[in-house]
């Protein structure tokens, strides 16, 4: 077999590496040099020409305090010819050169070229042709065959917290915020660094390579930040991590005055963070950057003025004076002579506003703002920062959790994109996002209408060149750090998932090869093959309105339907509906008969479907509506959130408050033992419930607090689209079963004394009682549980109390990141599983033995629960998430690889929630969603209508 291209297949672009061009000084360079040289002779024979005259009182140490003051003015940047570097300061002697033939190489911005991509020293040399002399004689060349796969920079994270907020989170690895004070810039990320954090290894396992560790936000100057790298290294420290050490940073003496400097980076954090935290005002903040940042002007002037005086060798000036260092200021002393890329976590308008004056006054640039959930609303104030408008670095889709996040949209990237801001998509890992899933972000920020060249660019190229970083990470470019990505899809697919992750030219993932020929060299195929359909950019639906009407309304646009339709709504263009058939079953029926990609029509009045395929006919005088190739599926149902609890999360004026836990033994007297009912607090019309409704999830059950919390108390389905309970169909069923915690938490009690609270309850309970019904199976019982060892002592108490009473309960797990271990256990059990989230991220150590899936293992905990034939929901933690749920469910039917099938994807997100909750009854009617522009499994597909046959109308967005 050979590797080569052939001639005719040559790609368009040619990148072979450049001559090193021939090495000459600059001629400015070579004249001061020479001036130096003359001087020194000069000196060196003792002779005093009358313009050098001998400095009077010149101290011991002039020729430091020179360097010194020659080093002020110089700017961080790339050491000269660090372009033509064949080797990396980062290449670790062992690694074998690589060769990725048949690549589909992304280049940046609407660049492609397929062919190949060669590593050796940790960089890489040479893109598209590669040149057979540069790599024929090197022993040891691995050859990769990307059979066509996308090839793609490593991604790189603005804004991490890996290894100060190590996972599984312990109270001995919470290195991120230090409480010490509201301004602290001394501080520096990588004395936390924790080489142990668990997430290194399955973030890179999302293409993630380097991240810029920012310390917390609790404080308004919170300290340096450092880019690292996140393979392992030879050495095993927290310094081998790091890109690019600032000089200094080991001994003080290191500075090369003649070399360019490098990037030092800080956090910055405007708003409720440090307010809250310091019990201090917004005023406060802005007062702390005001005090702090002229304390550091004086000290700059004063350097300034005693550099001026040595420089000009008026030494007499500087008797008994040293040069002006203080420790606590130096960082910002930088800042001030442009040398620190600084990061400012800042939401809202009047947040900007305060920073962008300080910036004014002080005279200083700032690489990004971070989260900053209102920078759509503010563009040109955003211009007004001194140097430019920042990059800004934003979540896709999470917001709503505070005030200051509540105006949030998912369509700022593509509106700031228009304004001509930088667009970075950052994780924030490990919360709110799991950084192995930036790569999710950058798709969202696509599908809400970043074009596709922008949102790969803000996973890659925009956030290196925001953190200082363009001369070598962030693009596939000769020269730049071989840290590479293969991918099974297209990134931009939901799903998209790494075949292989170079980091400084070092493969990550590990994997049986498929070919293995050793003639001196080993020929490797990538393991997955690669679903063609999957190979590109993913269509997209047109969001320019939405866009356009966020922008009016100042961020709270109307979230309600546009339309209202008790009479005929005819859905024409439409390529299938899921529905249940007789069995129960869901399954999909194609519209418009035999002839490939034909459609066919569906016909609503009141709500329910009375016709499919030819139905214009019977459409007198209806509402139409061209689906576009679309789709009709039932809605999807949301649990694991506090959803219709709390509108925002930390304000607490806006939430149902503290649920009791009985438990806890702390519930008043008042409530005598009884559980609380969700549905009673719930508050409708909430944006996060609209938004998820919009979404296409129309039911929404939720326990008395967040899954991720104590709990107890009764679940109950309502209507995300509802206005008000006295509405007909709001609440679907006030109570659909019991929910429990029994989770390691230190405010609870202990594990076994959990459970005999419940083995007391159940086993004792009376025939009237709540606690009879769920141990008889006529209430389902579902336990927020994550550990298996947790799990296997309930799966025995189950049996003991059916037993006891020959009966047999409804048991479901939620939550359940371990369920995996025990597959065939639970299945024989009969016990359900929702996995909440969807998509490992074990943060506590009782999730920590999760199945991360492809590419670390071949089964996910879906696909493995649905191999062993247990009913599996899947749900979410936060209300934000809830939105997401199709996308959730599009990720595990394709993460399965074949596995489970697109009914049972389906199901994970309606039918299976639904029965494992208490929702399964036939009889209920589910309302139906209507997409446009594909079908269900189309992520970019459009909600466009919601069909309830309860309410009795059909809804248009
Ligand atoms: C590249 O890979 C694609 C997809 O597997 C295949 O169709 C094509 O023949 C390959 N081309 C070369 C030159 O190997
Ligand atoms: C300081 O560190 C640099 C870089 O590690 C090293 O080259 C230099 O020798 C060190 N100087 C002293 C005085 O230890
Ligand atoms: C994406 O947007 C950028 C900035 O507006 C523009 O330069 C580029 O041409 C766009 N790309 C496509 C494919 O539309
Ligand atoms: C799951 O169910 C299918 C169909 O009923 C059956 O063929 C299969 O053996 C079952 N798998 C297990 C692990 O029980």
């Amino acid at each position: 077999m050979s590797f080569k291209l052939e001639d005719d297949v040559l790609p368009a672009y040619i990148y072979a590496p450049p001559l090193p061009p021939p090495r000459r000084r600059p001629r400015m360079v070579r004249l001061l040099v020479l001036a130096l040289a003359s001087y020194t002779l000069v000196r060196l024979w003792g002779l005093h020409l009358p313009w050098c005259h001998a400095p009077i009182s010149r101290p011991a140490n002039a020729d430091k305090i020179l360097a010194q003051c020659r080093a002020l003015p110089v700017l961080p940047g790339p050491p000269a010819g660090f372009a033509e570097r064949t080797e990396s300061d980062r290449f670790e002697p062992d690694t074998p050169p690589t060769l990725i033939v048949n690549g589909t190489i992304w280049l940046g911005g609407e660049r492609v070229v397929e062919g190949e991509l060669y590593m050796d020293g940790g960089v890489i040399r040479a893109i598209g042709y590669v040149p057979k002399e540069l790599y024929e004689n090197e022993p040891g060349v691995v050859v990769v065959n990307a059979q066509g796969a996308w090839v793609t920079p490593g991604i790189v994270d603005l804004h991490s917290h890996l290894g100060v907020d190590s996972l599984p989170g312990l109270e001995g690895a919470a290195d991120g915020n230090s409480l010490l004070g509201p301004v602290q810039p001394w501080l520096r990320s990588l004395d936390g660094l924790n080489t142990r954090d668990t997430a290194y290894t399955t973030s890179i396992a999302g293409g993630v390579t380097s991240a810029l560790v920012l310390p917390g936000s609790a404080n308004n100057i919170g300290g340096q930040a450092f880019m690292i790298k996140l393979r392992p290294t030879t050495e095993r420290s927290s310094s081998a991590m790091v890109l690019e050490p600032p000089y200094g940073l080991w001994n003080g003496t290191d500075v090369d005055p003649e070399e360019r400097l490098r990037w030092r980076h800080i956090k910055h954090a405007c708003g409720e963070n440090p307010a809250r935290v310091y019990g201090q005002t917004r005023m406060d903040n802005v007062y702390r950057f005001r005090q702090a940042y002229t304390a550091a002007a004086a000290l700059r002037d004063a350097q300034d003025a005693y550099c001026a005086s040595a420089l000009t060798g008026d030494w007499k000036q500087l008797v008994n004076q040293v040069f002006p260092y203080d420790l606590a200021l130096e960082a910002l002393v930088d800042v001030l002579r442009g040398k620190v890329k600084v990061n400012v976590h800042c939401y809202e308008a009047v947040d900007f506003d305060g920073f962008v004056r300080i910036t004014n006054e002080f005279k200083f640039p700032v690489a990004a703002f971070h989260h900053a959930h209102e920078a759509y609303l503010v563009p040109d104030l955003l211009k007004k920062t001194w140097g430019g408008a920042p990059a800004i670095a934003m979540f896709a889709t999470f917001a709503r959790y505070k005030r200051e996040a509540y105006r949030g949209s998912e369509f700022a990237p593509k509106i700031l994109a228009d304004e001509g801001i930088r667009v970075v998509m950052k994780s924030d890992h490990p919360m709110p996002e799991n950084s192995r899933h930036l790569m999710f972000d950058a798709q969202q920020a696509y599908f809400y209408g970043l074009n596709a060249s922008l949102a790969l660019e803000s996973v890659t190229s925009t956030p290196a060149d925001a953190a200082g970083f363009a001369h070598r990470l962030g693009q596939l470019k000769v020269g730049h750090d071989a840290d590479v990505v293969v991918w099974d899809s297209h990134p931009l697919q939901l799903g998209a998932t790494p075949l292989q992750v170079y980091v400084d030219g070092i493969a990550q993932l590990s994997y049986a090869p498929k070919n293995v020929i050793d003639n001196g060299r080993t020929y490797l195929f990538l393991k997955e093959k690669q679903v063609e359909e999957l190979q590109v950019v993913p269509p997209v639906a047109d969001y320019e309105a939405e866009a356009r009407e966020v922008l009016e309304y100042d961020g709270e646009p109307p979230l309600g339907p546009k339309e209202v339709h008790e009479g005929g709504v005819l859905f024409k263009n439409v390529q299938s509906i899921w529905q249940r058939d007789t069995s129960n079953e869901l399954s999909e029926q194609t519209l418009g008969g035999k002839e490939p990609l034909s459609t066919g029509e569906v016909l609503v009045k009141n709500g329910n479907v009375i016709c499919t395929g030819s139905c214009a006919h019977l459409a007198f005088s209806a509402r139409v509506v061209d689906l576009r190739n679309g789709s009709i599926a039932p809605g999807l149902t949301t649990f694991g959130s506090a959803m219709g609890l709390a509108e925002i999360k930390f304000e607490s004026s806006t939430a149902d408050g503290y649920a009791y836990d009985l438990f806890s033994n702390n519930a008043p007297v008042i409530l005598n033992g009884k559980a609380l009912r969700a549905v009673d607090g719930i508050q409708f019309g909430g944006r996060d419930m609209l938004i998820a409704y919009r979404s296409g999830v129309t039911t929404a059950i939720t326990a008395p607090a967040r899954l991720e919390f104590e709990m107890l108390g009764l679940s109950g389905a309502f209507r995300t689209g509802a206005w008000n309970k006295a509405e007909k169909g709001s609440v679907i069923k006030p109570v659909t079963a019991m929910v429990i915690a029994i989770r390691h938490r230190d405010i609870q009690p202990s594990i076994s004394a959990q459970v005999a609270g419940l083995r007391q309850l159940l086993s004792t309970s009376k025939e009237d009682e709540m606690w009879w019904d769920l141990a008889h199976g006529t209430l389902p019982l579902v336990i927020s549980v994550e550990s298996a060892d947790i799990m296997s002592t309930l799966i025995l108490l189950k049996q003991e109390i059916e037993a006891q009473f020959s009966s047999s309960m409804r048991l479901t797990f939620a939550g359940a990141s371990e369920a995996w271990m025990l597959a065939k256990n639970i299945a024989d059990a009969d016990i359900g599983v929702i996995i909440a989230p969807s998509r490992p991220t074990p943060l506590e150590w009782e999730q920590k033995r999760t199945l991360p899936g492809v590419p670390l293992t071949d089964d996910s905990n879906i696909s493995l629960l649905l191999a062993h034939n247990v009913t599996v929901g899947i749900g979410v933690v936060w209300e934000w998430q809830a939105r997401n749920t199709r996308f959730d469910a599009i990720w595990a039917y394709r993460e399965a690889r074949g596995k489970i099938t697109k009914r049972q994807a389906l199901e994970l997100a309606s039918s299976s929630v639904n029965k494992l909750l208490g929702l399964g009854d036939p009889k209920l009617q589910v309302d139906l969603v209507a997409y446009q522009g594909g079908d269900f499994f189309s992520p970019g597909a459009k909600v466009v209508g919601i069909l309830s046959a309860d309410k009795g109308v059909t809804e248009l967005l």
